[in-house]
């Protein structure tokens, strides 16, 4: 079987037993008599202590910070505070060197900006490990979640030809492919298409949401999680280029409480697991990193994800809301709300963070505003509104959008033409509403965004491990 990593060994090995470990070291403390090794794996956030007490070892002992070693030893209760059990080593050989003084990693505080110069090797800090680590149990909890609930993974592309949310903010791919024609026809069957893909650009996906719905139209509950891409020209610190969405979609609601409900205990259910599993992590955030600019304590967002009921408002109240704070403190915003334009971030943090205190989903926005594919509500007095949801949380605002979809073919067909769209491109968007139509919904969460919301980290920037943002894409 595969070697054990250091934290199989702390959970699982009895004290007593020899071991043997490899990791890269994160620290030596050398004393006249003894030495300390601080071990890391990246299986847990601690690493493991490593103690020598053989003189012989000890004199001999040629390692530094950074180098990659193998440790054998015998695993024993420790009699420090830190950590319950560490290895007394009698053996200790180093796999690859590290030249101390250029590794840029030293014991001691690094900033994020700083970190952000070594991409490549800030994955090794204690920090990164935390972040990391919760990354992945944050994307196994939604999914498993989702798995639970009888939802069906589906691929959706990254190739379209479609701009999905209309916004314009796509990034087209061409071809570097020299050729004129294509090779292998014998392999790949024949395909009597006219040629467009290489010799036409496509885009990148803003979102999978129009793929999951042709899969919603035939498995009902679906969700894909992606890369997704906008070529949005803004450096704020919840914006990036390519960032992980999952998307639901399901057949068969009429109305958005299904979504609601389903994304209020996804996101619950997948919160508490994480706070129940990954506690050191979450704490080295809370006591580190928090972002001093962060106006709700970690351990108050943790909570109103988990345990209060997420507020609800409808759009038309939440402009109510901020404009009566506005007539009350006037100069609260830099650009006061107005019924028919989007919430800006400071709209969306003022009401998550100061006014509900915690996840609140607003509800029905200007169908105007919205994409193509919204199923407007009936007309109202306010003006015309879409079957809409963003749920906006403390930390990050923004953290998830959603919808029902226009199901009826021929308001479809009108939406698309007041989009300034064709009908035509969109043939088999239509299908899905002439042949045995299902009124469906789904909303797109912002992975990254969940991660900045639940870490405290202050930039989106450091939540994802190689970040694209405008003008920056390191190798
Ligand atoms: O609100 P958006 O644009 O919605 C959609 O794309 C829908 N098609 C989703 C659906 O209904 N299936 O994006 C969804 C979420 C946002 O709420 C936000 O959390 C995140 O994706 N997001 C971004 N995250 C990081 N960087 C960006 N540039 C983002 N743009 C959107
Ligand atoms: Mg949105």
């Amino acid at each position: 079987g595969l070697p054990p990593t250091i934290d199989q060994i702390l959970c699982a090995t009895p004290t007593g037993a020899t071991v043997q470990v490899r990791g890269w070291v994160r620290s030596v403390r050398k004393q006249k008599s003894r030495a300390f090794i601080h071990l890391f794996d990246g299986s847990n956030l601690a690493g493991v202590q490593v103690l020598l007490e053989d003189s012989s070892l000890v004199q001999n002992l040629a390692i530094t910070t950074g180098a990659s070693v193998e440790v054998t030893g015998q695993l024993v209760n420790s009699p420090g505070k830190e950590q319950a059990k560490e290895i007394h080593g009698q053996a200790v050989c180093t796999i690859g060197t590290c030249n101390a003084d250029s590794y840029p990693l030293q014991k001691k505080h690094h900033s994020v900006e700083f970190l952000r110069t070594i991409v490549h090797l800030r994955p090794r800090t204690k920090t990164f490990n935390a972040l990391m680590r919760i990354r992945n149990h944050a994307a196994n909890g939604l999914q498993r979640y989702l798995q639970d609930q009888a939802f069906v993974q589906v691929h959706t592309p990254i190739f379209t030809t479609h701009d999905c949310e209309g916004g314009g903010e796509v990034f087209r791919v061409t071809s570097n492919s020299t050729l004129t024609a294509p090779t292998g026809h014998d392999k790949g069957g024949s395909d009597t298409n006219k040629a467009e893909f290489f010799d036409q650009p496509v885009y990148t996906t803003v979102s999978g949401q129009l793929h999951a719905e042709v899969m919603a139209s035939a498995f009902t509950r679906v969700y894909t999680f992606n890369p997704t891409f906008r070529a949005e020209p803004s450096l704020t610190y919840r914006h990036l280029a390519e960032f992980w969405m999952l998307e639901t979609e399901l057949a068969f609601i009429d109305s958005l409480e299904p979504l609601l409900s389903l994304a209020e205990s996804m996101l619950r259910s997948t919160t508490k697991t994480l706070l129940d599993t990954l506690t050191p992590e979450l704490d080295h955030f809370a006591q580190w990193v928090v972002s001093k600019k962060a106006t709700v304590p970690l351990a108050d967002r943790w909570r109103a994800l988990t345990d209060q009921p997420f507020a609800r408002i409808s759009y038309s109240d939440a402009i109510a809301v901020l404009q009566a704070y506005e007539t009350k403190h006037p100069k609260t915003f830099e650009v006061p709300a107005v019924w028919g334009q989007d919430l800006r971030h400071e709209h969306e943090r003022f009401l998550c963070e100061q006014y509900f205190k915690g996840p609140v989903f607003v509800l029905d926005f200007p169908a105007a505003i919205k994409a193509f594919y919204m199923k407007p509500n009936p007309p109202s007095s306010s003006g015309l509104t879409a079957a809409s949801v963003d749920l906006l949380v403390p930390g990050s605002g923004e953290l998830m959008g959603g919808s029902l979809r226009e199901h009826d073919p021929l308001c479809l067909e009108q939406r698309l033409v007041q989009a300034g769209l064709s009908p035509v491109d969109y043939s088999w968007y239509m299908d899905l509403r002439r042949f045995g139509p299902a009124p469906h919904g789904g909303f797109g969460l912002g992975f990254d965004r969940y991660v900045q919301a639940i870490t405290g980290l202050e930039s989106i920037r450091d939540v994802m491990p190689f970040a694209r943002y405008y003008g920056h894409c390191q190798f």
